[in-house]
């Protein structure tokens, strides 16, 4: 069996044996009759229930603390199911299915019946489906195809094809990424609609009707497999002015009995049709969309759908006597339906939007960092999590007994950190304290079935020990016992080479290898800050890279490549960026959670020197720099590897100046980079940004910092001609350059103002073991390459990054098992090749995604198409036969149809 796989192509599952085909989807005719030559609005029923925000996921599903916010999942699906029995005509459509698969599990045989009779007529729509509504600025590709993958199978296994979603629905995300668009192409939807965009780009598109496009969201896929038709909604996701009829809301509801007081039906007509008729000029159709609904609306739902029926009834009954409008139910899927029967050509974009602005000084770029060690847990556990998943596929196909096959609830953590308002740091306190504790539950769960295919691979029983606490020096085991054995475990599908520090009490060790070779090792003195010293000349060069440090200032000053012959002036440092508390002429925006907006430009240095002391060993140098209380750093230098090591320490922010501070770390080199530099998205392909620019309208500046941040999910780089120095980030943090050759990231924020998005709570965080603030501790990876070829270093590395090699310890030296090494492939994949999810799928299946991982033209060696043969792929796995299906797996390939759009170019 070979598969071909493209650059850029992100993957095809399997499944073993018999591949059952369903049914299609038949319905009679689910979507109402428009009027071709009236103007047809379409009244889409939603509520946007967010997954975790001011109140928990599980605070919002019961409706408990409504003391936060009035919300309650449970009652919003139980009233709107019973509104849509009151009338065929009504129609609903429901997105998050965490909720949904609580409610559902709940349910009577009786209600899931009707339920899936309202799935089958189309009367209860499914759009999206993931799990969650993800962020798309701090979320890696990985975990979102992860989550989208759970929640669109529960809705296949529960409903069939009838409730597989046709239509993404990003409404709520402050800025929307083009790998999205590209994932959710490759899923099957056949459009995509969201609320937020820049301000400037709004009116632009306004006024040249092209709030619906073509979304081309990839360069190296071939058109149309990452084109996306795109559809940017009127109001936001919120009903027009004057028409809210949730219980939480003041508009008047239609008075229409004429012998009452106060009827209103001719005013409501007359206000509906001059709002509809301003929204028909900026778009392109006779087909309008509006949202009626809102955050957690339809609790009762008999409010808004009473209204609804009038207004449909009153606005229709003017066609009588000439009215031009035609209101309707209706869903996204079936106003999509009708703009496509439309056959225009739209307006074609390749670029991304971000960064999202909703005013001048209104820039949402700070949440790219907010919350640094919640993005940092997330990226671990992501890696725990298919560490975990992999685990029984290489010893045990069928997984221990009673084990949780599917990694289900480890899974369910993080596909809910992936929600708008998780990762993305924009919640309040006590809710990100929620997903921390879930994440943790989910290692749990991983680390048994570690243990368990351990266990059955190595013929031992020994206990397993895991130290989480790794990160700061804390391992029990190691710092107690004089003889132990580490089990390094590498997911990825090639051989890493990869250092292993450990806390240790003594002074000297033998280290041996699985075949009882001697390796090298070193053991350094951890030495506290009060015995600091300074050096006079620092320089740390090993096999493949050479550092300098100035002697002045202990500032790291140069870096060269020791292959590649090619050196660069390199200079870094920390600063903070002064907040904004919102008082000024220009506008009160603070910076908060969401918001990013320093109140001068210029950064204030924390220290122009730092104070070193060096650490040289054969298989290591450091150059530990102390920058003030709060701010330090190692420069580590590994024996074998190409990449520069930046482990910055930061914390507490101090608040004396009851402000916060916003801090950052700035790398200015020699390059000559005229005001280029290059982001990834998502974690996967690279955009290319230019200072104070936006490729697709002229950008009037207001916010020369914030409005040049861009995501940076696991990495970022400037170039010339000749040098591209690239940093690997090992969690999602927002970055800029501002000047020529200059690179910057920030590591942390700490605000006292809220910003005036809702979250109302400043970001201000502490723990339990960071009482006065809290201190983050994360790490860079520099490299320096020749542009060609520098692909090929910063992909692999990037892999690295995500999923690292898991460590377990057992106490004694583990000579006495059977089995000390284990390769679950028969050989290492091909370097274009990247292993991305293994999974058990059900009992005789797995479901395997192989990426091709490098754009098209970014490697000459890497960007070529690969073939893998899969029955010379795994040692444990004999592979019967083999299916391929959509990205999220719920759809089998051959059977996937999408819309086809045409864009304006005609390309
Ligand atoms: C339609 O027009 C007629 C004649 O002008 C008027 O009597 C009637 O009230 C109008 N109906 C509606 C629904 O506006
Ligand atoms: C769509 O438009 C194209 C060119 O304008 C035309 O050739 C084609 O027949 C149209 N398709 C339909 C289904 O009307
Ligand atoms: C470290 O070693 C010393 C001396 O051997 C011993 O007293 C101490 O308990 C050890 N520390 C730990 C954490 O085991
Ligand atoms: C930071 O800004 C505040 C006003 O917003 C100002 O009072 C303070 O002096 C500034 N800090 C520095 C170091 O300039
Ligand atoms: C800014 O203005 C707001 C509202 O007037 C006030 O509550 C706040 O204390 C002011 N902040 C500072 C730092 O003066
Ligand atoms: C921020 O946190 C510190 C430490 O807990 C606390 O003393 C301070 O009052 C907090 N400030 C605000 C504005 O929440
Ligand atoms: C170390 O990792 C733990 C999670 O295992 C995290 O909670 C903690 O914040 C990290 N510490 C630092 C200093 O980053
Ligand atoms: C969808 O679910 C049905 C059962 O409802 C199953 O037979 C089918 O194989 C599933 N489709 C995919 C692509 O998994
Ligand atoms: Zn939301």
């Amino acid at each position: 069996m070979f598969f071909n796989l493209q650059p850029c192509f992100p993957g095809f599952c399997v499944c073993v044996c018999a591949c059952v085909r369903a049914r299609a989807c038949v319905r009679v005719q689910s979507c109402h009759a428009t009027k071709p030559n009236l103007l047809n609005v379409h009244l889409v029923p939603h509520t946007h229930d967010d997954v975790g925000w001011l109140k928990t996921v599980d605070q919002y599903y019961y409706g408990d603390r409504n003391d936060i916010q009035h919300a309650g999942v449970q009652y919003i699906l139980d009233s709107v199911v019973d509104q849509l029995l009151k009338n065929p005509d009504r129609r609903f459509i429901y997105v998050e299915t965490a909720f949904f698969y609580r409610w559902w599990k709940r349910q009577s045989a009786d209600v899931r019946r009707t339920v899936r009779r309202l799935v089958d007529e189309g009367r209860l729509e499914f759009v999206n489906g993931g799990w969650c509504m993800s962020d798309e600025a701090t979320t890696h590709y990985s975990a979102v195809i992860d989550q989208m993958t759970m929640g669109l199978r529960f809705l296949n296994d529960t409903f069939g094809p009838c409730g597989r979603p046709r239509v993404a629905w990003h409404i709520d995300p402050f800025g929307h990424a083009r790998e999205h668009a590209s994932m959710f192409a490759q899923m099957g939807y056949d459009g995509f609609f969201f609320g937020r965009l820049d301000y400037q780009d709004r009116s632009r598109r306004r006024i040249a009707r092209e709030q619906e496009l073509l979304w081309r969201a990839s360069d190296s896929l071939t058109p149309p497999m990452a084109d996306l038709f795109t559809g940017i909604l009127p109001n936001g996701y919120n009903p027009p002015e004057g028409f809210c009829w949730d219980q939480s809301c003041d508009d008047p509801p239609i008075r229409d009995d004429p012998d009452l007081e106060d009827y209103n039906v001719d005013d409501v007509v007359k206000r509906f049709l001059a709002i509809a008729n301003t929204q028909a000029k900026v778009y392109k159709t006779n087909h309008i969309i509006m949202t009626m609904g809102s955050d957690f609306q339809y609790e009762n739902a008999n409010l808004w759908y009473k209204n609804l029926d009038k207004l449909i009834r009153y606005v229709n009954g003017r066609q009588a006597n000439g009215s031009r409008v035609h209101a309707l139910y209706s869903t996204p899927s079936c106003y999509l339906q009708e703009l496509h029967r439309a056959n225009l050509t739209w307006a074609l974009k390749t670029d991304d939007f971000f960064p999202y602005a909703d005013d001048a000084h209104d820039l949402w770029t700070g949440y790219f960092t907010s919350r640094p060690a919640l993005k940092r847990y997330e990226r671990i556990s992501n890696g725990n999590l298919q560490v975990g998943l992999r685990g029984p596929q290489w010893s045990d196909h069928r997984g221990p007994q009673g084990s949780d096959h599917r990694g289900l609830l480890s899974g369910k953590a993080m596909a809910v950190a992936q929600h708008h308002d998780a990762v993305s740091g924009t919640e309040k306190q006590h809710v990100a304290d929620d997903y921390a504790r879930r994440l943790a539950g989910g290692w749990l769960r991983c680390q048994v079935l570690v243990s368990n295919s351990l266990a059955a691979l190595s013929g031992s029983t020994a206990e397993r020990i895991y130290c989480d606490k790794l990160n700061v020096s804390v391992c029990p085991l190691t710092e107690s016992s004089s003889k132990f054995s580490v089990n390094v475990y590498n997911p990825l599908a090639r051989p890493v080479s990869w250092p292993v520090r450990l806390p240790v009490n003594g002074t000297s060790y033998k280290v041996s290898d699985a075949e009882g070779r001697s390796v090298d090792c070193q053991v350094c003195v951890c030495v506290c800050c009060p015995l600091l010293k300074t050096v006079c000349l620092c320089v740390l060069v090993l096999q493949f890279l050479r550092v300098t440090f100035d002697p002045d200032t202990g500032l790291l000053s140069g870096l060269s490549n020791l292959e590649t012959k090619q050196t660069i002036k390199l200079t870094q440092n920390f600063y903070w960026y002064n907040a904004s508390d919102g008082n000024n002429s220009k506008s009160d925006q603070p910076s908060g959670a969401y918001i990013f907006r320093p109140n001068s430009s210029t950064p204030f240095v924390i220290s122009r020197t730092a104070k070193t002391e060096t650490v040289q060993t054969s298989v290591l140098q450091e150059v530990r720099q102390w920058f003030s209380p709060w701010v330090s750093q190692v420069v580590r230098l590994h024996g074998d590897s190409r990449a520069l090591e930046l482990e910055w320490t930061v914390g507490p922010l101090p608040i004396d100046d009851d402000l916060g501070k916003e801090v950052i770390t700035r790398l200015d080199s020699s390059i000559q980079t005229a005001e280029y530099f290059y982001t990834d998205s998502n974690g996967r392909e690279i955009l290319q940004r230019k200072k104070d620019f936006r490729p697709t309208w002229i950008l009037r500046q207001s916010e020369p910092v914030a409005g040049n941040y861009y995501p940076i999910n696991s990495r970022a780089f400037i170039k010339d001609e000749v040098d591209q120095l690239t940093v690997v980030t090992d969690r999602s943090q927002g970055g800029s350059s501002i000047q020529n050759g200059s690179l910057e990231i920030m590591l942390h924020r700490r605000l006292l103002y809220d910003d005036v998005r809702g979250v109302a709570e400043p970001l201000n965080e502490t723990s339990a073991l960071f009482p006065e603030g809290l201190v983050v501790r994360g790490r860079l990876l520099l490299s320096l390459d020749r542009p060609p070829t520098a692909a090929d270093a910063h992909r692999p590395l990037a892999q690295q990054a995500v999923l690292q090699p898991t460590l377990t310890f057992t106490d004694g030296d583990g000579r006495w098992s059977p089995c000390l090494q284990f390769s679950g492939l028969q050989a290492a994949l091909p370097p274009a090749v990247h292993l991305l999810t293994l999974t058990q799928w059900d009992e005789d299946s797995v479901l395997l995604r192989l990426e091709h991982q490098f754009q098209s033209r970014e490697s000459k060696e890497n960007s070529r198409p690969v073939t893998v043969n899969l029955q010379k792929l795994f040692s444990t796995l004999e592979i019967l036969g083999a299916s391929e299906l959509n990205l999220s797996a719920n759809q089998w390939k051959d059977e996937m149809k999408r819309f086809h759009w045409t864009p304006q170019t005609g390309m």
